[in-house]
């Protein structure tokens, strides 16, 4: 089975090359494909990810830091769905969001997933990994594509 590791990591990819296309065709179409993958992302981390992460007295800061950057990826992502994908700022916003998510997850992935290797054994990272998966499935089904 893939590790929560993995699984995360391959969804950043797919954040990232939608962002990318998003920045290519400055359309509101790609960026509620952004919103849909990065959504159950964030909360699944926050949910299920995090909290165990913050048990450990050396992670905590790290975590908290983490909650931040997804409150500033939050709030870009709301103000981008209230806006028009032809308003003069649409680029400037959608580039904002490309450097907030690149910054977070480049520290996820060159920080908080090796710390968290050391710290949770094999057997919790595979548990995390399947709570993940089927948390993220049914928030899909509940929150479908507009
Ligand atoms: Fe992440
Ligand atoms: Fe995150």
């Amino acid at each position: 089975m893939e590790t929560i590791y993995d699984i995360l990591k391959a969804e950043h990819k797919q954040v990232a090359d939608l962002i990318q296309q998003a920045m290519r065709d400055g359309s509101k179409e790609t960026f509620f494909k952004i919103k849909a993958k990065t959504e159950p992302h964030l909360l699944g981390e926050e949910k299920l990810f995090y909290p165990i992460l913050e048990e450990k007295s050396e992670l905590r800061e790290l975590v908290s830091h983490a909650y931040e950057e997804h409150n500033e990826i939050k709030s870009i992502s709301s103000e981008l769905e209230s806006m028009d994908a032809g308003s003069p700022n649409w680029t400037s916003k959608i580039k904002e969001l490309n450097e907030s998510v690149t910054h977070h997850v480049e520290e996820e992935e060159n920080k908080v997933f090796p710390e968290a290797q050391r710290a949770l054994s094999d057997d919790k990272a595979q548990q995390i990994a399947q709570q993940y998966l089927d948390f993220s499935k049914s928030f899909k089904q509940q929150h479908p594509m507009p």
